[in-house]
């Protein structure tokens, strides 16, 4: 997480960021199911995968795009990213969602967190900014999920894997 670069002050990255505390914590509760030997709720699939469909629109429409025309974003890392997306969003609706699935979305997440959302700070200029709150306010009007509550970033830290596997 970067929590010294003070990229949360900016919104559509402060929302981004909440997003991802939300993604991780749904994908947590699938891989306990599956550590449980049981099928999550079909609730919990579809509210992760709602979640998980906005996000991705305003990252393949909005944050990566525009790092692309700055070349904050290499052609070849985003098609990596994107191909992740649709990797996470296969496992999650193949069930059977483990450790090793999520890893690899924590790992994805933390690409983002760490290179990505930095690069758009350093790079960004007032048009971009606006052009990615028009592309969240979008995606955000089209959701079938609420839009995240981001002031409440810190005090849900996300789930970290414990003990017995
Ligand atoms: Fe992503
Ligand atoms: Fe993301």
């Amino acid at each position: 997480m970067c929590d010294h670069c003070g990229c949360r002050a900016y919104a559509p990255v402060a929302e981004l960021t909440a997003e991802h505390e939300e993604i991780l914590t749904r994908a947590w509760a699938l891989v306990e199911a599956t550590r449980a030997g049981r099928e999550p709720s079909t609730e919990e699939v579809d509210a992760l995968l709602a979640r998980l469909d906005v996000h991705v629109a305003k990252e393949e429409y909005g944050l990566y795009p525009e790092l692309r025309e700055l070349e904050g974003l290499g052609e070849a890392e985003n098609a990596t990213l994107e191909e992740e997306h649709r990797v996470i969003r296969d496992a999650i609706v193949a069930g059977g969602f483990d450790h090793h699935d999520y890893y690899a979305l924590a790992a994805h997440i933390e690409v983002e967190e760490l290179e990505l959302f930095s690069t758009a700070m350093f790079l960004f200029d007032d048009r971009e900014w606006a052009d990615l709150d028009t592309v969240h306010h979008s995606a955000n009007e089209a959701a079938p999920v609420p839009v995240v509550d981001f002031s409440e970033i810190q005090a849900n830290p996300r789930p970290a894997p414990t003990g017995d596997w």
